[in-house]
């Protein structure tokens, strides 16, 4: 069999990983597995590349995507499904493996629905919110920037005594800021699923500054609203609202509850946006592992003909579940943010 692989959506440390295993694998397996370049975009218009041997190799630490990405949706494209019935009918693919996070695994579970595609979908985003997955892969590698960038802030904030504001990214999932926050030791967290009014972290740097440690770490996850004690809230959302020159106004949440906080409590306060950084570079030992463990598992699944399914981490075990059941977005666990403030 020919079996497409594609990447779609952001990247995310650990594509390489996932795209050498299920390569490789389907070799060992006596098949051709061949790259699509720019996710379904690459499907649609014959965009390909070989994945051999020596396509395959010195990707395990790689970070990014050697099949590049997009958010290329072939339902926002007049010819789009049309074009991928045609890659089908032409034979340039007789299965394919999509590596995206959970707009890729829609798009997945609706070409299989409505074309009949035989897919599988492997859960990937640093945010960790795709539901029917314990973890996706990226979640870790993610998670050990944040904390090594709230080590690093411990210091300078001690100098100086400041309180620092770190945004985290994760959407509209907390999970990188509360695991981050716990594996930091920071001091306050927000997350979107959760309201914590400015006054209750204030409080707290307050309470901190009592007991005579004069600076505090505050993690905010990107999708936190600002919320106040009488009840009003605001998302705020960096590049959406333009200042009083007409330029785009950049800060987002982290700007925002920074200003807040100083205005607050007096102390002097400062916003470290970690964005990007948080998605590049080489994937941690554990995310190269549970990517290994997907791809096998992916091709393994499109070898098996358990189709319109994608591969899943639940309780330990790597599994498959229906693309039909990977709908919403996955909150944080409760208990890591009770777990988080008993430090704070
Ligand atoms: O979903 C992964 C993610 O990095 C989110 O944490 C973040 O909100 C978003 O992608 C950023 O997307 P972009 O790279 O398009 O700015």
């Amino acid at each position: 069999m020919r079996i497409g692989i594609l990447t779609a959506g952001g990247d995310c440390p650990g594509l390489n990983a996932v795209i050498r295993a299920a390569g490789r694998k389907l070799l060992r397996e006596g098949h051709e597995p061949v790259g699509l370049l720019r996710g379904y975009r690459g499907l649609a218009h014959q965009d390909h590349r070989p994945l051999d041997h020596a396509a395959l190799s010195g990707l395990l630490p790689l970070g990014g995507t050697i099949l590049s990405t997009s958010s290329y949706d072939p339902y926002r494209h007049d010819d789009g499904p049309a074009r991928i019935e045609a890659a089908m009918a032409r034979g340039d693919v007789d299965a394919v493996i999509a590596i995206g996070g959970e707009h890729t695994m829609d798009i997945t579970r609706r070409l299989h629905e409505r074309l009949a595609l035989p897919v599988v979908g492997v859960p990937k985003t640093i945010d960790n919110d795709i539901v029917g997955t314990d973890r996706t892969f990226g979640f870790d590698t993610a998670v050990h920037v944040a904390a090594e960038a709230i080590d690093r802030l411990h210091s300078t904030a001690q100098s100086h005594d400041r309180v620092m504001v770190v945004e985290v990214m994760g959407r509209n999932a907390g999970w990188i800021a509360v695991t981050a926050a716990i594996a930091g030791g920071a001091d306050g967290v927000l997350v979107p699923e959760v309201e914590t009014p400015v006054e209750e972290i204030a409080a707290t740097i307050r309470g901190r500054h009592d007991r005579g440690k004069d600076f505090s770490i505050i993690v905010v996850s990107e999708g936190a609203r600002l919320c106040f004690a009488d009840g009003r809230s605001e998302k705020i959302v960096a590049n959406e609202e333009t200042d009083e020159y007409g330029y785009e106004r950049l800060g987002g949440i982290g700007a925002a509850l920074a200003a807040e906080l100083e205005r607050e409590t007096g102390y002097e306060t400062r916003v470290v946006v970690l964005g990007h950084i948080q998605r590049g570079g080489t994937p941690t030992a554990n995310d190269r592992v549970l990517a290994t463990q997907y791809g096998v598992a992916a091709a393994e699944a499109v070898l098996a003909g358990d189709l319109g399914k994608m591969v899943a981490l639940q309780r330990g075990e790597i599994t498959t579940i229906p693309l039909s059941d990977v709908v919403g977005v996955k909150g944080i666990d409760m208990r890591l943010l009770e777990l988080a403030k008993v430090f704070f």
